[in-house]
């Protein structure tokens, strides 16, 4: 189904830590949402000089209710867009497009599933866990972040997953250090067969290596910085290796997020590797 473009209504406006979670009506974007689809928000209203819409992870979705549907997305204040919109309050209007991109791939037969999260990264993993869950999935989950504050929805995902395991890179919470630090460990203890993350492209990084070097199939959901959202302007690109072992660059915002975290050339994103298709050749 193609993606809409609606005016949303904030219904809701709720702290979560350093994270606010907006709710707004959206009606007919449940239906089309699967777990990591995105969505864009205009910013500063319709007399606005912010012109790029900014990107965020769908985290929850109501098809029903009295305005026909909404939608929910977890906002970390960074820079001026961020700023303006966890500064919103009910009633105000916000435009939306979405879903956008490739949504999370989905076992078909019950798998055993390590779900890891870096700071608001673990937005989009809870629709995640709830339909691992409901096809007999085992459900880990790993979440990270700097410190205790950084954290979200650690409380409510403990309710989808057999086991949750916490880190802080200060201690303030869970374990002292990252997600990666005890990632083998509960890979050993789930048994796992496949790993979703999202999160800092570090990280991202740092659990595909262990994926790979475990033998475990690994989905990695990027954050690279997108001007339009919907393929146009080639800002989001990243070097993916396809099937054929054919290095392209490809745009984030609609072949991905989600990539397969072993086709990532996570050592040389941000750049056009020599090799890639249609790589400059130096002056020729
Ligand atoms: C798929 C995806 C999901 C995300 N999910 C979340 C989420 O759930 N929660 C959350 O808080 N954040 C999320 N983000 C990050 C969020 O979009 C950024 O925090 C936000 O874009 C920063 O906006 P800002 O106005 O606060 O920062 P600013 O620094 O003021 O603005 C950043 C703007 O500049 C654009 N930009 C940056 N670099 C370039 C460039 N090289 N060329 C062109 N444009 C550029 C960005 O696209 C953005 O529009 C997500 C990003 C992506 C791509
Ligand atoms: S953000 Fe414009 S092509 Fe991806």
């Amino acid at each position: 189904m193609p993606p809409l473009q609606l005016t949303g209504q904030v219904l809701d406006v709720r702290r979560a830590g350093m994270y606010t979670v907006l709710s707004l009506t959206a009606p007919g974007l449940a239906e089309r949402t699967r777990p990591g689809h995105f969505l864009n928000i205009g910013i500063g209203g319709e007399e606005s000089a912010l012109l790029l819409r900014r990107a965020f992870a769908i985290y929850q979705v109501q098809s029903r209710g009295v305005y026909g549907g909404s939608v929910d997305i977890v906002i970390g204040p960074h820079g001026k867009g961020t700023k303006w919109l966890v500064d919103r309050r009910r009633h105000d209007n916000l435009s939306i497009v979405g879903p956008l991109g490739r949504p999370f791939t989905l076992p078909k037969n019950p798998a055993n599933c390590i779900l890891v999260g870096g700071g608001y990264g673990t937005a989009p993993l809870f629709m995640l866990a709830d339909q691992l869950r409901e096809r007999g999935c085992r459900v880990d989950v790993i979440a990270g972040a700097a410190t205790e504050e950084k954290l979200f929805g650690t409380l409510e995902i403990k309710r989808a997953a057999s086991t949750l395991t916490v880190t802080t890179d200060d201690g303030s919470m869970g374990t002292r250090g990252r997600v990666t630090d005890v990632l083998e460990d509960v890979i050993e203890r789930s048994a796992a067969d496949v790993i979703y993350a999202c999160g800092p492209m570090g990280m991202l990084s740092a659990v595909a290596a262990i994926a790979a070097a475990r033998g475990v199939y690994v989905q990695t959901s990027v954050e690279e910085a997108m001007a339009c959202g919907i393929g146009v302007c080639m800002t989001c690109v990243l070097p993916v290796i396809g099937e054929d072992g054919i290095t392209r660059m490809v745009r984030s915002c609609v072949d991905g997020p989600v990539f397969r975290g072993d086709q990532v050339r996570w050592a040389d994103v941000g750049t056009i590797p020599a090799d890639a298709l249609g790589a400059p050749t130096g002056g020729q």
